[in-house]
C-alpha cells in the first residue's frame, strides 16, 4: 500500500480548510516536533507526524464580538473529537490504512484532556508523542494559533519531514525489521 504522505494530506481541500483554521504554523510545527519525539520514543514516526499535523482539524473559532472568547471555549469546545473524526474520514479518503487511520484518530482525540474528566490517563506512546509534540509548541493564551508561516515554507518544511519518514522507514527495509 502506497505511503500517504503529508503532502498528500495538506493538498485536500479538507486540510486546506481546516488546518489553517486552527493554525497551519502550528500544525507544521507540532509535526517536526513529533517526528523527533517518535524517534526518541521508538513510535511509528509516519503515524506521529500526521496525527501531529492534523490534531487540531476539528477546532471552530469561539468569537464574540470579533475577538476570540476563551470561555466560550471553555464551555463549549469538542475539537479532539470533531478533529479525530475529520481526521479519520479524509485519511481514509486518501487511502490510509484503516488501522493506521484509527491509531491517527485515537492520538488526535486524547491530544488534550481539557475535555476529559478528572484523573490519570494512561496514554499509549503514540499518543502521548502528540501530546508532548503540541504542548511544545503551545503559547499562553492560544497563541500558537495565531503563529503565521508563508505557504511555501509549509510546502518545504512538510516535504522535509515525509522525506525524514521515508529515508526511516527504507532503513527499517534495509535492516530487515518490520516496517512498524
Ligand atoms: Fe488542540
Ligand atoms: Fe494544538
Amino acid at each position: 500500500m502506497k505511503r500517504v504522505t503529508l503532502l498528500n494530506i495538506y493538498d485536500h481541500d479538507i486540510a486546506q480548510k481546516y488546518v489553517k483554521r486552527s493554525g497551519l504554523a502550528h500544525a507544521v510545527a507540532t509535526a517536526g516536533y513529533a517526528f523527533d519525539y517518535a524517534i526518541e520514543k521508538k513510535v511509528d514516526p509516519d503515524l506521529a507526524v500526521k496525527a501531529a499535523f492534523l490534531h487540531d482539524i476539528g477546532h471552530y473559532t469561539w468569537y464574540r464580538d470579533g475577538q476570540w472568547d476563551f470561555q466560550l471555549y471553555k464551555q463549549y469546545d469538542i475539537h479532539a473529537i470533531k478533529g479525530a473524526e475529520r481526521a479519520h474520514k479524509l485519511l481514509i479518503r486518501l487511502g490510509e490504512h484503516p488501522i493506521s487511520a484509527k491509531k491517527i484518530a485515537l492520538a488526535i482525540l486524547l491530544h488534550t484532556d481539557s475535555y476529559l474528566p478528572e484523573g490519570e490517563w494512561k496514554l499509549d506512546p503514540l499518543q502521548e508523542v502528540v501530546a508532548l509534540a503540541d504542548s511544545k509548541d503551545e503559547e499562553p493564551g492560544g497563541k500558537h494559533h495565531y503563529k503565521v508561516i508563508k505557504e511555501r515554507d509549509a510546502v518545504r518544511k512538510l516535504a522535509e519531514l515525509d522525506q525524514k519518514v521515508g529515508q526511516f522507514r527504507s532503513k527499517l527495509v534495509q535492516d530487515n525489521q518490520p516496517v512498524y
